[in-house]
């Protein structure tokens, strides 16, 4: 597969400025190869008139632009304080040794890569999994084990705030600006209940 001028081309339609398209290029490039890669690279700087250099300097920033392919799922498990305080440290060492790999591994069937991430801004919901940067509020060892053994059998799995779980790639796409039509989830009450507090007519 190689990458869509077309598509390319609806994505910077969007800015007013060219290069502000870079973002969802980069992931539309992860939608094609499954990580950034020297000839994704040089597809975003020939589209945006941008150096090599421009654009890798980008990619090599934000840690959701990949530099080596992940399996079909990426897990990756907050370990940040309050996570990791209340299970994310102990569902790590779960994940690693039920799958057999260690932190920054892809399983052998290609499936599914174990991640500590930062983080999440989702601490009311700690601990959490982020499964292709889709929620799974409130887990345990036992419960993010049987989401990873049902992706691993191809099972359909829905993130704890109701979106679908599709594969790296096509979550790429879909954070390309792609959208695909599935139920996007939603926050939920404990994370608007900040919100609601907040409202100056309170
Ligand atoms: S510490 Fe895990 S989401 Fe904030």
């Amino acid at each position: 597969m190689t990458y869509s001028e077309v598509d390319a081309k609806e994505i910077i339609s969007r800015y007013p400025v060219p290069r502000s398209a870079l973002l969802p290029l980069l992931h539309l490039v992860q939608s094609v190869d499954g990580c950034i890669t020297p000839a994704g690279i040089e597809f975003c700087a020939s589209m945006l008139e941008l150096t090599g250099a421009e654009v890798t300097a980008v990619a090599t920033f934000y840690s959701m632009y990949r530099r080596k392919p992940c399996g079909d799922y990426l897990v990756g498990v907050c370990t940040n304080t309050l996570c990791a305080v209340l299970g994310g440290d102990a569902i790590v060492e779960h994940l690693s040794n039920h799958l057999g790999i260690d932190v920054g591994e892809t399983t052998s069937d290609q499936k599914i890569t174990l991640e500590r991430v930062e983080c999440n801004a989702a601490c009311d919901y700690a601990p959490v999994v982020m499964v292709n940067w889709e929620f799974f509020d409130n887990q345990t060892p036992e419960s993010i084990t049987g989401v990873v053994d049902a992706l691993r059998k191809g099972k359909r799995v829905t993130a704890t705030r109701g979106a679908d779980i599709g594969t790296f790639q096509e979550t790429s796409r879909l954070l390309a600006g792609f959208p695909d039509g599935k139920p996007s989830g939603d926050p939920g009450a404990p994370t608007l209940a900040g919100l609601e507090a907040a409202r100056p007519d309170r």
